[in-house]
């Protein structure tokens, strides 16, 4: 379902490497969610959905190190932040709130909300530090 392509490269190996788990962990959930058995996955869901909320915890924490570490512009830096922290707050509350529920609509709704906004988020705001940190020797 979610699959990392080429042109979502920021050009830095690790951060690649590490944009390409999230859409593993995505779309491993995505596939668990969608299974048409007679079995109830619950508990399998919610511990991936634990692991990738980890997972992009880790990965933004592991971005903003860098960022300030080479000085990346405080602007940016700010505003790049403000964006990884409303995305974990919201995952956040939907984890402690809807998922509980137990309905699969919305558990797919909310892996795709996922997927899109880490799509959208490589392109439009991942990618305008490649450059600076390419500049930096970071590759
Ligand atoms: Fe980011």
């Amino acid at each position: 379902m979610f699959e990392w392509k080429a042109e979502y490269s920021c050009q830095i190996a690790e951060i690649d490497k590490q944009h390409k788990r999230l859409f593993e962990l995505a779309s491993d959930l995505y596939d668990i969610a969608t299974l048409d058995d007679d079995y109830d996955h619950y508990d399998e869901i919610m511990g991936i959905f634990q692991e990738l909320s980890d997972y992009t915890v880790y990965h933004f924490q592991y971005e903003e190190k860098l960022l300030d570490e080479y000085g990346y512009d405080p602007l940016q830096g700010k505003l790049h932040k403000l964006e990884h922290g409303s995305f974990v707050k919201k995952v956040t509350k939907i984890m402690q709130e809807d998922l509980d529920k137990n309905e699969q609509q919305l558990l797919k709704d909310t892996i795709t909300f996922i997927g899109g906004w880490v799509a959208q988020h490589i392109l439009e705001t991942d990618k305008n530090y490649s450059e600076f940190l390419n500049q930096k020797g970071i590759r």
